[in-house]
């Protein structure tokens, strides 16, 4: 299931920074616990793929104003899960007199296939192109600029507040800075929120579902369940969720041709989640050189939309 890069990157990162990265949770079979989580983020009135989806809608035609004339568009779906929160956007220009490119671009095979099926079940001869890329590993210039032969746009949107997951968000957008040409958009989607919603947030991580998908790579690499605490808290400073493996006892450790052990009480991060204000997102997004072209929010001020394009430096 892992690549050697990714099993190098895995054992780096729990014996340097005690973390397993959240993104080998969705290799594999792990793209279906995904999936079982993002139906009820669709499903529950308040989840937040629904919220996102809603806002969507509701901003569409704002968002493709920027695209006057455009004959033919790629929607480029980066980190793409199950495809789903993309609807709204594929409803909409779906009816119009546009060629539409479905671009999924995933670290994990399983996920493109989700998204790619969910496309092509529910829209009409689409195309689509499926990309299995890991965005954290520098740009893919290459990639967007291969997708504009013919006169294509592109359209990136990167939904799902899945910003808030890394740790070098900074990182994260320069490497989508540095893959898009002047007349590329991007739409980002991030969760805002207040100190008095956090009580009412940290249970979204505890349930059955967050665990089943938390604790799929622990397993595969052998830390079993139950020789673990499941720890979830608020970091104050870093205004993020933590999710935390606590080990009960000691364990053996294998990962492709290399075995350590792991020593009780040690802590093992599996998945952060930071939780933006308006100023900090806008200020992230206006360091890494992207120009704002359009920013919306939920009345509640929980979730913002930011329509971006690289900012040419001089011009
Ligand atoms: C939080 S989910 C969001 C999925 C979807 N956009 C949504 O809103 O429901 C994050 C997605 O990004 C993918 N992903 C995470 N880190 C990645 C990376 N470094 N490179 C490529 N894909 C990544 C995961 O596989 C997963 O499909």
């Amino acid at each position: 299931m892992l690549s050697k890069k990714q099993e190098y990157e895995l054992i780096t990162s729990i014996k340097g920074r005690g973390e397993i990265p959240l993104k080998f949770a969705y290799l594999g079979d792990g793209a279906k616990n995904w999936d079982a989580i993002a139906s009820e983020r669709t499903d529950a009135d308040n989840g937040i793929n629904s919220v996102e989806a809603n806002l969507l809608r509701k901003k569409i035609h704002n968002f493709i104003a920027s695209f006057p004339e455009v004959k033919k568009l790629n929607i480029i779906d980066i980190g793409c899960g199950n495809g789903e929160p993309i609807a709204p956007i594929l409803d909409e220009l779906s009816k119009q007199d546009i060629e539409l490119r479905y671009v999924p671009i995933d670290i994990s095979q399983e996920m493109l296939d989700l998204a790619e099926k969910f496309a092509k079940d529910n829209y009409d001869d689409i195309e689509t192109k499926a990309i299995v890329l890991d965005f954290e590993m520098g740009n893919f210039s290459d990639v967007m600029f291969e997708l504009k032969e013919d006169d294509y746009s592109n359209l990136l949107l990167f939904l799902g507040s899945t910003l808030g997951n890394h740790s070098g968000r900074q990182r994260v957008l320069t490497n989508f800075r540095d893959s898009m040409s002047s007349d590329d958009y991007l739409i980002i989607g991030v969760e805002l929120t207040n100190f008095s919603k956090i009580n009412r947030i940290l249970p979204h991580y505890e349930g059955e579902l967050p665990q089943n998908f938390l604790y799929f790579m622990p397993e595969h690499i052998g830390i079993p369940k139950d020789k673990t605490d499941y720890d979830v808290s608020w970091n104050d400073k870093l205004n993020q969720v933590e999710v935390r493996l606590v080990l009960k006892e000691s364990v053996n450790v294998k990962i492709g041709a290399e075995e350590f052990t792991l020593e009780q009480d040690e802590q093992i991060l599996l998945s952060r989640s930071v939780k933006f204000a308006e100023w900090t997102i806008t200020k992230l997004l206006s360091e890494v050189g992207f120009r704002n072209e359009l920013l919306t929010t939920t009345e509640d001020r929980g979730y913002l939309l930011s329509m971006v394009q690289p900012t040419r430096y001089g011009v």
